[in-house]
C-alpha cells in the first residue's frame, strides 16, 4: 500500500525520490507525489496513475537537496491528483505524507476550518499538515486544553498535532524554516531510516534504501525522529527513552530485478528451485532425519510440551497456512488449524498458554495479521513469525521465527513466497514430528524428499505441460472451478485466487467433496473445472467427483502425478513429477500460477499491479 521516501543530503533529490519511489510501486498504489525544497519553496507534483507519469512531471528540473515523496492507495477521498500526497499547510510552509488512517478526522477538521485551513483535498492525512501548521505557527490552545508556547519547534509542533490525532500513521514532515530537516514519526505504519554519508532517508520499506545504504533503523511505534544531513535523533512521543538502534541490513537474496522476463511474476515463478533452496538449505538434518529452525529457539523438551498448533496469514499466506496445519497434524499429530488472522484478531479467541501460534506473511507488515499477533500475545500466547521481509513489522513484533528466505517479491501475486511459506512450515512440521514420535526412518526420507523439492520445481518448469489449451478455456469461461481434496484442497483455494487477482476471471474453489453440496448447481457444459489430484490416498475419492463433473459436460483440467492412469478421465492433463503427500502443494501449484499469469498476459490484464490490490497491505 501507501509509500514514503524521504532525503536530504547534498545529492539532487528529484530523480532520487523517484527512483525510491519506483522501488515502492510493487507496495500498489493509485497515485504518486513528490515535494522538493527548492529556492525558498515546496515545489509540489503529484499525478494520478504511475510513477512513470509523475518522473515526466518532474522532468523540467527539481532542483533541491531535500525532499519527501509518496506513493498513494486511496482509502479517504478519490484516486484524484488533489487527494495525492504531499499536502501543504494554507501557506505552503509546512508539507507532509502519511501512511495510515486517522480516525478522529471529522471533530479535527471541523475545528481546523473554523480556524481557517482550507483543505484543499478529501483526505484525513490533510489534517496532519493543518494541525502541525497550528502548532508551529504558535496558535495557541486546541481545544479546551491550554499548551505552552512551541511556537517555531518543529519536533514539538510534530509531537503536539499527533498527540491530537488518534488512528495510525508513518509520517514524514518538512518545514520552509528548516529545508534540510525532516521530521517522521511512526505508529502502525512502518518507517525504516537510512544512514549515510552526509545524508540521511527515510522510507517505508527497507527495498527503497540499499541502492544508497545498509545502515538502517527500523523505527518503533510511539517514535519520533529529526532527519539531517548530519544524521538522527530520535524520541519516544510518550516520553521515555528507549528508542531504535542502528542494525546493518543483510545481503538479500535476490536483486528485486526484472531480469529478462517480461514480468516479475513469471520471473518469481521461475525463481521457485533457487528460492526453495535457500529456505531449505542447512535446516534440513537427513542423517537425523530432521531439520533445525534456529530462529524458533526451542528445545526439544520445550517442543513436546506443544499441545496445538495455530497458524495465522491472510490470502496465499493463509492458503499456505493450511497446508502447514494440515501436515502438522497428520504427521506430528498435534491438533493444528489455521486461522484467517482478520478473523480471529476480532473473535475473542482462545489462547491455549500451551499452543503455539505462527503469523505467515510475505511482507511482514499486513495489519491483519500483525492485530493477530498483538492480540495472542496480549492474551499470554506464544507466537512465532513466518516472514519473508527481513526486520518487518511481524517479524520484529513476533521477537522469534523463521524467515523464508525467498528473496524481494515484487509481483502483487504471491508466488514464490507462497512456496517457501509451505517449505518452512513442512521444516517445522518435520522438527516436531521427528521430537513428538516419527522414527528415523521415516524422518530421513521425509528429510530425503523435502531436499528433492527444488529440483523437482526445476524439472516441472523446464516442461510446462499444456497450459495454453486449459488457458482458452479458462479465458471464454463465466466462471472457473478449482477441487482438490485433503491437502490439494488448499491448493484448489490458491489457484482460484491466483487466477482472480491476476485475470479477474471470476473463480471458486471447494474441496471435491463438498462440489456436490451446493457449487455444482453453476456447472455448464463447457464449464472449466481445474482438479489438483496427486497421487495420494484421497486420489480415488477425487475421482469420484471429477466424474460428477464430467457427466454434466464440465471439461476437466487435470494436475497429477507423471504416469498416473487417472489422467485418462481428464480433457487436459498436466503432469508433475512425484513426491511424497506433504510437498505435493509445492509442485501441483506451478501449473496453476502459470495459468493464472498467462490467463492473465492473454486477457491484456496488469499482470505485476492487478487493479485495486496491493502487496502489503497495511490497513484493515
Ligand atoms: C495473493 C497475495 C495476497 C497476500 C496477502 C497477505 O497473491 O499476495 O493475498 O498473500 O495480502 O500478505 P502477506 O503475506 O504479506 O501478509
Amino acid at each position: 500500500m501507501c509509500g514514503i521516501i524521504g532525503y536530504t543530503g547534498t545529492r539532487d533529490v528529484a530523480p532520487l525520490l523517484v527512483r525510491g519511489l519506483r522501488r515502492l510501486e510493487y507496495r500498489g498504489y493509485d497515485s504518486a507525489g513528490i515535494a522538493v525544497a527548492s529556492h525558498m519553496r515546496f515545489e509540489v507534483r503529484k499525478e494520478v496513475g504511475r510513477v512513470a507519469d509523475l518522473e515526466r512531471s518532474v522532468e523540467d528540473g527539481l532542483e533541491g537537496i531535500s525532499g519527501i515523496a509518496h506513493t498513494r492507495w486511496a482509502t479517504h477521498g478519490g484516486v484524484t491528483r488533489e487527494n495525492a500526497h504531499p499536502h501543504l499547510d494554507n501557506e505552503g510552509r509546512i508539507v507532509v505524507v502519511h501512511n495510515g488512517i486517522i480516525e478522529n478526522m471529522a471533530p479535527l477538521k471541523t475545528r481546523l476550518i473554523a480556524e481557517g485551513a482550507i483543505f484543499r483535498s478529501e483526505t484525513d492525512s490533510e489534517i496532519l499538515a493543518h494541525l502541525i501548521a497550528h502548532f508551529y505557527h504558535g496558535y495557541g490552545s486546541f481545544g479546551d486544553s491550554i499548551i505552552p508556547d512551541i511556537a517555531g519547534d518543529p519536533v514539538a509542533a510534530v509531537k503536539m498535532a499527533l498527540s491530537r490525532v488518534r488512528g495510525t500513521w508513518g509520517v514524514a514532515v518538512m518545514f520552509l524554516d528548516h529545508p534540510g530537516m525532516i521530521i517522521a514519526a511512526r505508529n502502525g505504519s512502518p518507517l525504516v531510516i537510512g544512514i549515510g554519508d552526509g545524508e540521511t532517508f527515510i522510507a517505508s520499506d527497507p527495498h527503497a534504501l540499499v541502492p544508497y545504504t545498509r545502515r538502517v533503523m527500523f523505527m518503533a511505534d510511539g517514535e519520533l525522529a529529526r532527519l539531517t544531513v548530519d544524521g538522527v535523533e530520535t524520541w519516544r512521543l510518550d516520553g521515555g527513552t528507549k528508542t531504535s538502534s542502528i542494525e546493518t541490513l543483510e545481503e538479500e537474496w535476490g536483486d528485486g530485478e526484472q531480469g529478462d522476463f517480461p514480468h516479475f511474476m513469471l520471473k518469481e515463478i521461475h525463481d521457485q528451485p533457487e528460492a526453495l533452496r535457500q529456505c531449505i538449505s542447512g535446516r534440513v538434518l537427513v542423517e537425523d532425519g530432521t531439520a533445525k529452525l534456529g530462529g524458533l529457539d526451542l528445545s526439544p523438551r520445550e517442543l513436546v510440551d506443544i499441545q496445538r498448533v495455530t497458524l495465522l496469514g491472510c490470502g496465499t499466506s493463509y492458503n499456505a497456512c493450511l497446508v502447514g496445519a494440515y501436515a502438522i497434524e497428520q504427521l506430528a499429530r498435534i491438533p493444528a488449524t489455521a486461522e484467517i488472522a482478520s478473523e480471529y484478531r476480532y473473535r475473542n479467541p482462545v489462547v491455549d498458554p500451551r499452543g503455539l501460534h505462527f503469523a505467515v506473511s510475505q511482507s511482514g507488515e499486513t495489519a491483519d495479521t500483525l492485530g493477530a499477533v498483538k492480540e495472542i500475545q496480549r492474551k499470554g500466547g506464544a507466537v512465532m513469525g513466518a516472514v519473508n521481509v527481513v526486520g518487518s513489522s511481524i517479524a520484529r513484533t513476533c521477537g522469534r521465527g523463521v524467515y523464508l528466505h525467498s528473496g524481494p517479491e515484487m509481483a502483487v501475486a504471491s508466488t514464490k513466497a507462497y512456496s517457501n511459506m509451505v517449505a518452512a512450515l513442512c521444516l517445522f512440521t518435520l522438527q516436531l514430528a521427528r521430537t513428538t514420535h516419527l522414527s528415523a526412518h521415516a524422518g530421513r526420507e521425509f528429510a530425503e524428499h523435502l531436499q528433492a523439492i527444488p529440483g523437482l520445481v526445476e524439472q516441472y518448469l523446464a516442461n510446462p505441460g499444456p497450459i495454453d489449451d486449459a488457458v482458452r478455456w479458462v479465458c471464454d469461461s463465466k466462471i472457473t472451478f478449482f477441487l482438490g481434496r485433503g491437502v490439494s484442497a488448499s491448493v484448489a483455494a490458491e489457484g482460484a485466487l491466483k487466477l482472480m487477482e491476476v485475470s479477474y476471471v471470476p473463480s471458486i474453489a471447494y474441496p471435491s467433496g463438498e462440489m456436490k453440496h451446493g457449487p455444482i448447481a453453476l456447472l455448464e457444459k463447457g464449464s472449466p473445472v481445474i482438479c489438483i489430484v496427486p497421487n495420494d490416498p484421497l486420489k480415488a475419492k477425487t475421482a469420484s467427483n471429477v466424474q460428477e463433473c464430467r457427466a454434466r459436460g464440465a471439461r476437466i483440467i487435470m494436475v497429477h502425478t507423471a504416469g498416473d492412469p487417472i489422467a485418462e478421465l481428464a480433457d487436459v492433463a498436466i503432469p508433475v513429477p512425484e513426491t511424497l503427500e506433504w510437498f505435493s502443494p509445492l509442485l501441483t501449484v506451478l501449473p496453476l500460477q502459470l495459468l493464472a499469469y498467462k490467463a492473465g498476459l492473454a486477457l491484456g490484464r496488469d499482470i505485476d499491479r492487478p487493479r485495486n490490490l496491493a502487496k502489503s497491505v497495511t490497513v484493515e
